[in-house]
């Protein structure tokens, strides 16, 4: 998972490609490069580190040029050196590739090129692209056809851009990873995702498997991988510019915590009618899930967290469902017939593990749905349905925002699905769709009163810190230690309240804050198994309303609005996005690009 910019122009591409690199590093900082054609022939520049140290290597070197393409990488093969960083080239320097995904057939190209007397210099896959492109060039085949001839070739997944020497013109290929071509006037970019550059145009052609692009400065040509001609429409993306930057916030994380009761208010505008207690899923009319009897939810790390929250509205709705590991479904997936529905939940819809558990479970026969935040992305296009959280760029590679929205889609359709399933609409429906409405206010109120700057100073010196939660507040649980240890480097843990008892007890002092989310749900056991960690010395950090019992026995409070139980847990969930928030800046750690991680895996 890298990100990949591309500029086909009459205006500087340097410039383009560097501020494309920068709004795309959330999706890998270990390297970065760029290569850009000028007169003589390609000149490439790469760097190990983030883009800023990029920036500093060619400021005292010229790279003028119209065309160009650039790289930020998150490592695979090899680790991120300055021979290991993207654009790649050839043995003549004449064929520059950057590249996204994992080529599986690289040792055997590796070998079959060095047979043929080419050289390698990096431990990479990618380096066999330009090597292969530069062997069918050698061989008498034109541009177009090298390129294509060594697609060809590749096994694996791939979004790959390549220049050639002394073209004007950009070649590039989707499989597997996500590629997207924008479109403004005479002026045209390559990218992993539309961040990159949202700042030049909002016109965007989100690009299939299969397809394969020639760009240059009069137009873009689509075709398939035979060469034949494919129609792609530009869609206009409704994200703007200022949406992608970081505005008045020092980190996306906070812009993006911030942001919570608007992408929530986007998420549910137009889909739920507290008066008459109607939920209008977008395409999905009433009676449309009659047949479903068992729904597994497929997802990793924080969509996970939220598919778990998914599963036991669902349960408790009525509906027999499952969350599970997307990264373990082929080997535990649960038997799926005609009548189970497979919901892959996944922000990006790009993550590989996901896609694979939703090709399997498409394979299988299920239905399938994806809950995402992206419209072109992989997940929307291969699963039967989709269902848009609405939530807008999420830059920060922690996710928040995109949580809070899955998890209140995830809410909604459970109590669809019990509706047409199960033939009764829930009792507490009445009072659950007013307070889904207030949950945009009811953040607001929280974000503005929130203690959790002094709760993350009072117990930053602690060795390890514990979340707990029941119901309803256990997946909230697991994604606040989930948040905290990602970017505060920090050992945190979440359980179910019940099970501290059962093991983790053992490692309970006064040096394990124990943060306990209060939901409503059993609440009095809750605050038991909390009593047992502070008996032990443990202080304990209750999250609840103001007027909750929890708050005497507590010895410090992050106070919740009042709200239904099914809700209550994303309040919290917000309060602990906080604390992390706060504890990783008063660390000083680099919040919004956790080292070793990148938003968006693409592979498996
Ligand atoms: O794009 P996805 O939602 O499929 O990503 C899945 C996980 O990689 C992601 O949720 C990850 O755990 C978060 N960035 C952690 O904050």
């Amino acid at each position: 998972m890298c990100g990949i910019i591309g500029h086909v122009g009459d205006g500087d591409a340097l410039e383009t490609l560097l501020t494309g690199l920068e709004n795309l590093e959330y999706r890998g900082y270990d390297s970065a490069g760029v290569a850009v054609q000028n007169g003589s022939g390609i000149a490439v520049q790469k760097r190990s580190g983030k883009v800023d140290e990029l920036k500093d290597a060619v400021s005292d070197v010229s790279l003028e040029g119209d065309v160009g393409i650039g790289h930020t990488r998150w490592s695979t093969h090899g680790p991120p050196t300055d021979e290991n960083a993207h654009p790649h080239t050839d043995c003549t320097k004449d064929v520059a590739v950057v590249h996204n995904g994992i080529i599986e057939n690289y040792a055997e190209l590796k070998a079959w090129l060095r047979d043929r007397g080419h050289e390698f210099t990096s431990d990479t896959d990618t380096e066999v692209i330009p090597h292969l492109i530069q062997y069918y060039l050698d061989d008498g085949m034109t541009d177009e056809a090298a390129f294509r001839r060594a697609i060809d070739e590749l096994e694996g997944s791939y979004a790959v851009a390549a220049m050639l020497s002394g073209e004007h013109v950009l070649y590039a290929a989707r499989k597997g990873s996500p590629l997207v071509v924008g479109i403004e006037d005479e002026e045209f970019f390559l990218a992993s995702d539309v961040p990159a550059f949202l700042e030049y145009t909002d016109s965007v052609v989100y690009l299939e498997d299969g397809d394969v692009v020639v760009v240059d400065g009069d137009g873009v040509e689509f075709t398939d991988l035979d060469g034949d001609p494919i129609t792609r429409e530009p869609e206009t993306v409704d994200w703007d510019p200022e949406q992608a930057g970081k505005g008045e916030y020092e980190h996306f994380m906070l812009k993006e915590i911030h942001e919570q009761p608007t992408s929530l208010a986007q998420a549910i505008e137009g889909r739920i009618d507290p008066e008459t207690e109607r939920i209008s899923l977008d395409g999905f009319d009433p009676g449309t899930f009659e047949h479903v009897d068992a729904v597994q939810l497929v997802a990793c790390g924080t969509s996970y967290h939220a598919a778990l929250y998914g599963s036991l509205a669902l349960n408790q709705a009525g509906v027999q469902a499952t969350a599970l590991l997307a990264n373990e479904y082929s080997v535990v997936a649960p038997p799926v017939d005609d009548d189970t529905l497979v919901v892959a939940v996944s922000q990006s819809g790009e993550t590989a593990d996901t896609l694979s558990a939703l090709r399997q479970a498409n394979r299988r026969g299920a239905d399938t749905l994806t809950i995402t935040n992206v419209v072109g992305s992989t997940a929307a296009r291969e699963a039967d349905d989709a269902l848009f959280i609405r939530a807008g760029p999420e830059i920060g590679v922690a996710a928040t925002k995109t949580f809070s929205s899955q998890a209140v889609m995830l809410t909604l359709l459970a109590q669809r699905i019990a509706a047409d399933a199960c033939g009764h609409v829930p009792a507490d429906l009445e009072s659950l769709l007013p307070d889904i409405g207030k949950m945009p206010d009811a953040i607001d109120g929280l974000l503005e009163e929130s203690a959790a700057d002094a709760i993350a100073r009072d117990y930053l010196d602690s060795e390890s810190f514990f979340f707990i939660g029941r119901g309803l507040g256990y997946p909230v649980a697991l994604e606040g230690a989930l948040k905290f240890k990602e970017i505060t480097y920090e050992h945190a843990e979440g359980f179910a309240s019940g099970e501290l008892k059962h093991g983790p007890l053992a490692l309970v002092t006064r040096e394990t804050p124990v943060f306990a989310i209060f939901t409503g749900q059993e609440d009095e056991k809750t605050l038991k198994n909390a009593e047992e960690a502070q008996t032990r010395g443990a202080p304990v950090i209750a999250v609840c309303p103001d007027d909750h019992r929890a708050v005497e026995v507590a010895d410090d409070h992050l106070t919740i609005p009042d709200v239904d139980s099914e809700l209550a847990g994303l309040l919290a969930n917000v309060q602990l996005q906080l604390v992390s928030y706060y504890a990783a800046d008063l660390l000083g750690r680099p919040i919004d690009k956790p080292r070793n991680l990148a938003k968006s895996v693409t592979v498996e």
